[in-house]
């Protein structure tokens, strides 16, 4: 029986600490703040900007919000961000992906500073994080090194197995696993032998957006599973990239779908917005 990784725990854990280290800035008379934009009416994405509205709400972050039609032009969102990127009050500016087809996303995760660039999507911060440099952190990566140290799970010299190698996941993943002295391998649909190279793995992260893969016959006995899948399954349940009755059993530590990563990209979101703006008020 593995032990769950409660995310739900950690990342309340982590808005309360971000909550007091705002509620710090503020006594010194610096106010957090991040702006965040919408375009269009996804219905996931709508969700996703309400929850980060509400986590700012419960960490004392002031949020603005920018509610953009579909048929808002790439110029005229960049327009927006040059104005947040120059507008000293807002600390954070985070553009809510996907964008409708017209608009070049790539352009517009350029276009926000660095220094204001919380989501950790900029080359700018993605280079830092190759480098070892001090820079914003993609949150879900960074999320699950905190669900991994406080868990008490050993990174340094373990092996560490990422399926997946996303911009947004796989590769800021195996950077921060890196990071803390792991030994880093990362999978991908190409891969040859996909089972014998994950069975290595002390930690196996899992982000492959495929529901329910990763069956037991890819975990070694003990290993901790990361699951950073999310997928609907059927009407009301949802289910991750990890086959969990599967792998529980073996599994030494195991992520929840929903309760494991899921909580944990926005509790880092928050704290990001936080050392915006320590940065920014160069603390
Ligand atoms: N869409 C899905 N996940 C994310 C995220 O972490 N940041 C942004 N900006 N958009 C997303």
């Amino acid at each position: 029986m593995a032990e769950l990784i409660d995310g739900k725990k950690i990342s309340k854990d982590i808005k309360d600490e971000t909550k007091e280290k705002v509620a710090a800035l503020k006594e010194k008379g610096i106010e957090t703040s991040l702006a965040v934009i919408l375009v269009g009416n996804d219905p996931a994405s709508s969700v996703y900007v309400s929850n980060k509205k509400k986590a700012c709400e419960y960490t004392g972050i002031r949020s603005l919000s920018y509610e953009l039609p579909e048929e808002t032009t790439e110029e005229e969102l960049l327009k927006l961000i040059d104005e947040l990127n120059n507008d000293v009050t807002v600390n954070g500016i985070l553009v809510q992906l996907p964008l409708p087809k017209h608009i070049n996303e790539d352009a517009v995760i350029k276009r926000i500073s660095p220094d204001k660039d919380v989501d950790g999507f900029h080359p700018e911060s993605v280079g830092r994080l190759s480098i070892g440099e001090r820079g914003f952190q993609s949150c879900t990566p960074a999320g699950v090194i905190q669900l991994l140290k406080r868990s008490d799970v050993k990174i340094e010299g373990a092996e560490c197995v990422v399926v997946g190698r996303s911009n947004i996941v796989g590769k800021p993943m195996a950077m921060l696993l890196i990071r803390e002295n792991g030994t880093v391998t990362v999978c991908h649909s190409r891969t040859k032998d996909l089972r014998e190279v994950t069975k290595r793995a002390d930690i196996l992260v899992v982000a492959i957006g495929k529901p329910e893969f990763i069956d037991a016959s890819y975990v070694k006995d003990g290993a901790v599973v990361i699951d950073v899948g999310i997928h609907r399954k059927g009407e009301k349940k949802l289910c991750g990239d990890v086959d969990f009755a599967s792998v529980e059993p073996v599994a030494s530590k195991i992520t929840p779908v929903p309760g494991g990563v899921g909580p944990m990209t926005i509790a880092m979101l928050m704290n990001n917005c936080y050392e915006a703006a320590v940065m920014q008020n160069k603390l």
